[in-house]
């Protein structure tokens, strides 16, 4: 069967057991077209990573097509919900308290304690969404660094095989990506400019909205990361034989005996895909005081995984 299909509803089941599956499918939005994969499977959303050639794990927004799941999934309030009630379906992507803690969760949400989500105000995207039963995370569906894809086509220049299926439902309306705010904190603070303008928040919040200075690919700043990545205990990275007050994080076929091994195969999607469960499970534990890691190649997802443990590794 064809990569690109015209998005019927028949087409649209399909990409939705794809989906249930742990496959890519790339979507329209009324924004750009995303690269969707289903949130609950680690591996399917590493294989994002991968597709993209993305050298960090940036939190992905979750796609979601009824309100009342949010509460399943964030921590809400009457702001939160009177804004996703106004604004939604429609280009404005919250950053919430993360609810669902369950491990499979971690890598779409980067790690971090929050969970960033938004219902899509497109018919093709809800009903993928409804067809697939979870919710779908998906970065726009390009190769990391090159242009916004707002049309079929363009996602297949950009990815061609490396999705499983590209609906294609004609070009986006908006064109440039949703506007993300931030609600974790008392001031609501805009994360990245888009699809939903500044003003139209601020008249219905009725108060002026913060513009973040910081890079909005780059949530990651090492100050932020530092303090939502660090293990408690004393983390070393790039570790081919660890000391006997070390709990080992194995890659591979390490040779020594390890409590954890990221791939014992050696795959670097399977790795992404337990990085921050096993990173949790390490800090846990209290046999060991320490933690360590075996080296991770640098090519592929290696970068990223690389990139987040030397994060995690740092001491001041
Ligand atoms: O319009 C859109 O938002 C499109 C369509 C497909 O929905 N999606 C999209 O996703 O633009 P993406 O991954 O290309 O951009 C999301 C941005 C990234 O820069 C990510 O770092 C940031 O949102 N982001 C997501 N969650 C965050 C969080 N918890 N804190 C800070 N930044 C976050
Ligand atoms: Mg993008």
């Amino acid at each position: 069967m064809s990569t690109v299909l015209p998005a019927t509803s028949e087409n649209i089941r399909y990409g939705a057991e794809l989906i249930r599956a742990g496959r890519l499918v790339a979507f329209p939005t009324e924004t750009v077209y995303g690269l969707g994969a289903n949130a609950y499977l680690a591996d399917a959303v590493a294989h994002i990573f991968e597709a993209k050639n993305r050298p960090t794990f940036n939190p992905l927004i979750s796609h979601i097509a009824d309100i009342d799941f949010l509460n399943e999934y964030a921590h809400t309030d009457d702001r939160v919900l009177s804004l996703a009630k106004h604004f939604w379906p429609g280009p404005l992507t919250l950053v919430l308290k993360r609810k669902d803690m369950s491990p499979s969760l971690d890598l779409a949400c980067a790690g971090l304690s929050t969970v960033t989500v938004r219902m899509p105000n497109h018919p093709v995207a809800l009903n993928l969404i409804r067809a697939s039963g979870v919710p779908i995370v998906a970065p726009s569906a390009n190769r990391s660094q090159s242009i916004s894809p707002t049309t079929a086509d363009h996602v297949w220049q950009s990815l061609g095989d490396r999705v499983d299926l590209i609906l294609d439902g004609g070009p986006c309306s908006v064109g440039v990506e949703s506007t993300i705010i931030d609600l974790t904190g008392k001031q609501v603070v805009m994360l990245r400019p888009g699809g939903l303008a500044r003003e139209d928040l601020e008249s219905f919040l009725n108060e002026p909205i913060l513009l973040s200075h910081g890079n909005p690919d780059l949530p990651s700043s090492p100050g932020q990361m530092l303090k939502h990545y660090a293990p408690t205990h004393p983390f070393r990275i790039n570790v081919n034989m660890p000391e006997p007050d070390e709990f080992f994080i194995g890659f591979g076929d390490i040779g020594v005996t390890a409590p954890l091994n990221l791939s014992p195969s050696g795959d670097l999607c399977e790795a992404a895909a337990h990085l921050f469960d096993y990173m949790h499970r390490a800090d846990e534990q209290t046999t060991y005081p320490k933690i360590a890691m075996a080296p991770i190649p640098e090519q592929g997802l290696g970068l990223a995984i690389n990139d987040r443990i030397r994060r995690a590794s740092y001491r001041k």
